[in-house]
């Protein structure tokens, strides 16, 4: 598979962590010092309107008939309706006419990594060439901003991906899940509902998802560490990332973070990274990039793609 386009909705208000020391009792300085965020934006446009800015942005970039799509799959936790589906409303608002499939995907921070893995075994398995995974997140509308413990952590945003079903640039695209029994991370589906987060538990569980994704990547794809150039990791916190990468000898300069500027968006996280990379130029064909995805569930996924 191939990654032909990108694009991204970031947009709304932008609040500092200055804003929020303004009516929570936090500052600036123990916000950055332990997450790496500066800042986030909240949205003030609809959720399915966020995926359809993004969407719009990376079939564009792919520069394909948006007819041409077979296969729309948009991951979110903070979708406003389940019928019909957010991947739904995109197809309606893009005007995409042809037989195409729309599904949402819920597999929280992890949701692209799997989004990634359905298509394209769906594209496989039905000779199909091209389809959209579409993650975003409006964190904004899931948070308790009265719980200094997790509204400083989230942004809102959009990240999405048109995949082509040709080329060999990827390695074995793997997820998994194991039912968390400890409320970890909770998010219900009831109107008024937030997120609720153990920090720490998530913290220990996100160092061991790292570090286990990196060594199994390098076994089951038969490279060394030095082979591979960029590191894209959910964006949960940045000292996370850091720690458990630099334990494994990998150079801060292959860590590639948006934290700083938009803060946690869930799914959304690493596709926006693609977009940062193509806005700093460094989406470089033949340089390696390991993906990694973490999160609630608990699930975590990886893969090797080579641009
Ligand atoms: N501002 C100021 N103080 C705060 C804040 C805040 N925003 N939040 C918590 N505190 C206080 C706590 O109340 C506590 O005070 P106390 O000692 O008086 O009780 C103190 O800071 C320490 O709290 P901890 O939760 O133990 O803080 P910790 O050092 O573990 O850092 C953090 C919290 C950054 C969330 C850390 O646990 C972490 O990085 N966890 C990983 C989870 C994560 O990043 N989740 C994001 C979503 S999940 C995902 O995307 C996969």
């Amino acid at each position: 598979m191939k990654i032909i386009g990108s694009g991204k909705y970031i947009g709304g208000k932008k609040i500092s962590n200055n804003d929020l020391s303004k009516t929570l009792d936090t500052t600036d300085e123990w916000i950055y010092s332990r997450t790496g965020i500066k800042n986030r934006f909240f949205s003030d446009i609809n959720i399915d309107e966020m995926a359809t800015i993004a969407a719009e942005n990376a079939i564009k970039d792919a520069g394909i008939d948006k007819n041409s799509i077979s296969y729309i799959i948009v991951t979110t936790i903070t979708a406003d309706s389940t019928m019909p589906s957010i991947a739904c409303k995109v197809q309606k608002s893009l005007q995409i006419t042809n037989q195409c499939m729309s599904l949402d995907l819920i597999a929280a921070c992890t949701g692209f990594i799997y989004g990634v893995d359905v298509l394209i075994s769906l594209l496989e398995k039905h000779n199909k060439k091209t389809g959209l995974v579409i993650s975003v997140e409006k964190m904004s509308d899931a948070l308790d901003f009265k719980d200094r413990n997790t509204a400083v952590l989230f942004g809102d945003g959009a990240g999405a991906v048109v995949i082509e079903n040709t080329g060999n640039n990827v390695g074995e695209v793997l997820n998994f899940a194991e039912g968390d029994d400890n409320n970890s991370l909770n998010l219900a589906t009831s109107v008024d509902s937030f997120i609720t987060m153990k920090g720490r538990d998530i913290y220990k569980f996100a160092i061991k998802a790292i570090k286990n994704n990196v060594l199994q990547t390098l076994e089951t794809e038969n490279i060394s560490l030095e082979e591979i150039d960029y590191f894209l990791l959910h964006q949960a916190n940045s000292r996370m990332n850091n720690l458990a990468l630099s334990s494994l000898g990998v150079p801060i300069e292959k860590i590639i973070s948006n934290l700083e500027a938009i803060a946690n968006t869930s799914s959304a996280s690493i596709p926006l990274l693609i977009q940062h990379m193509k806005d700093n130029n460094l989406w470089i064909n033949g340089k390696k990039i390991l993906f990694i995805g973490f999160g609630g569930g608990l699930t975590w996924g990886r893969f090797i793609y080579t641009i």
